[in-house]
């Protein structure tokens, strides 16, 4: 890798593979995230694109279709196998999507507390072109009955309960069970908002059967819910130790080289007591007499200390994926970005990727990137990953000038790209095709399935697609299934 003129060198990552139970994690360094502003273009005039194009999503456009009038929909999900292609159940596709009630009096920003696992169908087979224009996704409703995910947190004191992300496994393409991980949530607040105690996030199972007629999908079940995870304190943070801790958003599947054996992906923080001013040498990640290098104390004297992301591991011990044990994480950002959300494990011609969601206004002080999807690649599950993209991890971004403040979605700084949060939670599906959802677009608010965009892979480099869709952007949600599960029983 070559450097940039006054800017550090990345890290030196082997990709070298350890075993899973290894005690190994990986680091995203700052030396790595570093080379985002190093690849950011300082001469562009106020609130255009300073990133590399080849990383950028397409712009949206404004004029972006809702995808149902009633329930704003953000993180979405497909029904996978143990390899995660995708699945169509007897001629339909389904996907799973966080909701909210738009009728319901709360706005947009208010979504997390009130969040519900909806699902949604649509015909397969179809092309994008010969759908409605929003993806023609029909509203199912609710996935799981009216408060049975509370039971998880009997005898507890919370105040309003939610459902926040995870996966869906089609646990056999020749029957209609399925198992739901996703992340329920209990908040225990005042009237103002403020949190009486820290919120409480269980990495829970809870099983389901599909059923599909010529005329609709629906689903039975979900009445259940086996609490599977909670942060230990000792390898994941958690509440008494961070009240902002981030603990979800399960992704399970198996690893060819371990055939047999289940592991799950997900978002957790480095443990230890929010503030501890621990970050050391292996964090930044800067070559010996590097003379762009920035010193331990220096990074710790601007506070960079309370972001401590992790990509967690955990490995099933039992075959109905009901009992988990946590396994050391497989990345750290300490001192570098509070949030990897969303981790999916990606496989392809033998390399190994995890993909995950940041944002920019979770970067630790001196570091800066976009929000959007960012890539690691390594020889086996846990490696020591190298981050994509000149060392930098920066994968697929929004359209960003990081010249000009970050702004917010609902408070944006007029000098930022009116579209530097048009798009988050994105999640790669088989072909490199990545789905996502609207969040702001030139000031309008989403809530909606984003356009499908298309990345190509190559080793620890990858380019956005231009010549896929219309200039890089595919149908509003054209979430295809690449395989067909056909359950005559379910008839
Ligand atoms: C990503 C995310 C997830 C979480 C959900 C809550 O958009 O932060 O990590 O499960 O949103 O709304």
């Amino acid at each position: 890798l070559n450097g940039v003129p006054g800017f550090p060198l990345p890290t030196v990552h082997s990709q070298k593979a350890y075993d899973p139970q290894d005690s190994f994690t990986a680091k995203w360094t700052r030396a790595d995230a570093m080379q985002i502003k190093a690849h950011s273009d300082t001469s562009v005039a106020a609130g255009q694109n300073s990133l590399p194009q080849q990383l950028v999503m397409p712009d949206v456009p404004a004029d972006f279709p809702a995808t149902n009038p009633d329930v704003w929909v953000w993180d979405t999900w497909t029904l996978i196998d143990k390899k995660a292609n995708q699945f169509s159940y007897n001629g339909w596709e389904v996907i799973f999507c966080l909701t909210a009630d738009k009728n319901a009096g709360y706005g947009f920003d208010d979504r997390h507390t009130h969040a519900r696992i909806g699902y949604f169908y649509r015909r397969a087979g179809v092309p994008a072109s010969r759908r409605p224009a929003n993806g023609g996704w029909i509203y199912g409703g609710h996935l799981i009955p009216e408060g049975a995910q509370e039971q998880v947190f009997a005898g507890t004191d919370y105040t309003i309960t939610a459902e926040w992300s995870g996966s869906m496994r089609l646990l056999d393409p020749t029957s209609n069970k399925v198992s739901l991980f996703y992340t329920d949530m209990a908040f225990n607040r005042n009237a103002a908002g403020q949190d009486i105690t820290p919120s409480q996030a269980v990495i829970t199972q809870s099983l389901g059967q599909i059923h599909a007629d010529f005329n609709h999908v629906w689903f039975t079940g979900f009445t259940t819910h086996t609490p599977l995870l909670r942060p230990d304190g000792v390898l994941y943070q958690n509440g008494a130790q961070n009240p902002y801790y981030n603990f979800r958003d399960p992704f399970t599947f198996e690893d060819p080289q371990h055939p047999g054996v289940n592991y799950m992906v997900f978002e957790g923080n480095t443990a230890g007591q929010r503030g501890t001013a621990d970050c050391t040498a292996e964090d930044l990640g800067y070559r010996t007499n590097d003379p762009h290098a920035e010193t331990v104390q220096q990074v710790l004297s601007t506070g960079a200390y309370y972001q401590k992301a992790n990509i967690g591991l955990a490995v099933a011990e039992d075959s109905s994926l009901s009992k988990w044990k946590f396994l050391p994480p497989l990345i750290s950002a300490n001192c570098v970005n509070d949030q990897t959300e969303r981790p999916q494990m990606y496989i392809k011609d033998g390399k190994y990727y995890i993909f995950t969601i940041s944002h920019r206004t979770t970067y630790a002080a001196g570091v800066d990137g976009p929000d959007g999807v960012y890539g690691f690649v390594g020889n086996g599950i846990r490696s020591d990953f190298q981050p994509m993209n000149y060392g930098s991890g920066l994968m697929l971004g929004n359209p960003t000038d990081l010249n000009e403040a970050a702004g917010t979605d609902y408070d944006a700084n007029p000098n930022q790209n009116p579209r530097a949060f048009q798009s988050y939670s994105h999640y790669v599906m088989p072909d490199g095709l990545v789905e996502s959802f609207i969040d702001t677009v030139e000031g309008r608010r989403g809530g909606a399935l984003s356009p499908t965009v298309k990345v190509r892979l190559r080793g620890d480099a990858s380019v956005v697609d231009t010549r896929y869709g219309n200039n890089g952007l595919g149908g509003y949600g054209d979430i295809s299934a690449n395989r067909a599960a056909i359950n005559v029983v379910g008839f």
